[in-house]
């Protein structure tokens, strides 16, 4: 058995050894040893403690003065298999459309579903691996992927295909999300209804024989999926055993929050225009309430109240919601970044909510999120860093020196 082991790391951060998810109050406490040591044998971490404890001075690995290690970001909510780019959009937006306008006119996420049923599987999985690589690099060890730039019922196969491939072949714990329900089809814009009955009776029986999905996901917002039409979308998806993790709450508050936690979601994503009485919903909520600020970041849109969440008790998460349209971006890093300065989250708020909360998001929890005896060796090494606030204070640096998948550095 190949045994690793690393001695003098000088913060070793996030070490709660329960697999629970940290809600309200308990978000500002991140457990860490300062002065440490860590032992990993094959994959999984197998010893953790204080340098003044360490049996392994001799055979250890020193790391160098100041290193601080991690464990590696769960980003649970992306979109990273799409095909294309859209940066004319990124334009018009700077020339001053809304989302909205752009995806009225045939944008948005009908550009990317287009130009998505003209890519090969081949090179869509090229695509999406070549995004993998790149966000593993910047320390993300587990992810969830989304469908929903296919909107047919070959398009959705297609693409869920490509995540199952990547599940397969890539080192990174992934789960895999259907969202046939993202937009409605051009075809389908007069009669919501059966591209529903398409969803519901061609595509999910299909999805779960194959078992190309974990969760289920509803775009729920004007001009898209009314909380009514998402209610019909996730009670078929119950039946095969998928779990919705959906998108509300995005631009308009249309009833997504409660209609979410009246159907057990595992999470409600997005969350930027929320009223007084979803904030308190929120805070007693079982599941996640999952924040991209890169998303609000990209479309100048206001950021979630993550404070006030937290004041109110929820379970945050953080995510990248990496896609074409709002959020290009895969980048860990910039996200908790973004949390502290945008968000006014603390530090280890934004760290636990982009690890173990993540992880919770994904109900990957037992091996994955924190730093603990009998979770897997997925850990990010810093560059010496004076301090662990020095990671989101110094925005849009790498100061990632190495990332460990599974007990290999990539
Ligand atoms: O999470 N809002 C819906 N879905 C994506 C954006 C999709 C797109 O614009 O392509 C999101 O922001
Ligand atoms: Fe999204």
């Amino acid at each position: 058995m190949a045994t690793q082991i690393f001695t003098n790391i000088s913060l070793l951060a996030n070490t709660r050894n329960n697999v629970d998810f940290v809600r309200g109050k308990e978000l500002s406490v991140l457990p860490s040893i300062q002065n440490a040591y860590i032992v990993i044998e094959d994959q999984i971490i197998s010893e953790i403690g204080k340098m003044e404890d360490c049996r392994y001075i001799k055979e250890g690995t020193d790391l160098a003065v100041n290193t601080i290690v991690l464990p590696c970001w769960c980003d649970s909510h992306t979109h990273l298999v799409f095909a294309g780019s859209r940066e004319d959009e990124f334009i018009d937006k700077i020339k001053g459309l809304s989302y909205s306008e752009i995806a009225a006119k045939g944008g948005g996420i009908l550009n990317s579903a287009k130009k998505l049923n003209e890519t090969s599987e081949n090179e869509l999985f090229n695509l999406a691996w070549k995004r993998l690589e790149e966000v593993t690099k910047l320390g993300t060890g587990a992810i969830e992927i989304k469908s929903g730039y296919g909107l047919s019922l070959e398009g959705e196969l297609k693409i869920l295909r490509v995540i199952k491939k990547l599940k397969e072949k890539s080192p990174l714990k992934i789960k895999a999300t259907f969202l046939g329900a993202h937009a409605f089809p051009a075809a389908y814009k007069e009669n919501h209804q059966a591209y529903i009955d398409c969803i519901i009776n061609e595509m999910l029986p299909v999805i779960a024989k194959d078992k190309l999905a974990d969760y289920i996901d509803v775009f729920c917002e004007k001009g898209f999926f009314s909380a009514e039409e998402m209610k019909m979308i996730c009670e078929a998806g119950k039946t095969y055993g998928l779990k919705p993790k959906l998108h509300v709450n995005q631009l308009n508050s249309i009833g997504g929050i409660e209609t979410g936690i009246a159907l057990d979601a595992l999470s409600l994503d997005h969350l930027e225009t929320v009223t007084d009485k979803e904030i308190e919903l929120l805070g007693g909520f079982e599941g996640y309430a999952t924040l991209l600020p890169g998303a609000a970041f990209f479309l100048r849109s206001e950021m979630p109240p993550a404070k006030r969440l937290i004041e109110a008790g929820a379970a945050i998460t953080l995510a990248s919601d990496y896609n074409p349209g709002s959020s290009p971006s895969g980048n860990m890093n910039f996200i908790v970044s973004l949390g502290c300065i945008q968000m006014k989250m603390l530090p280890e708020e934004a760290i636990n909510a982009a690890t173990i909360n993540g992880a919770c998001a994904m109900e990957i929890q037992k091996d994955y999120g924190s730093i603990a005896v009998g979770k897997k060796a997925n850990l990010i090494f810093t560059e010496p860093v004076p301090s662990l606030y020095y990671l989101p204070y110094l925005f849009g640096n790498n100061l990632i020196d190495k990332v460990m998948i599974n007990g290999s550095f990539t």
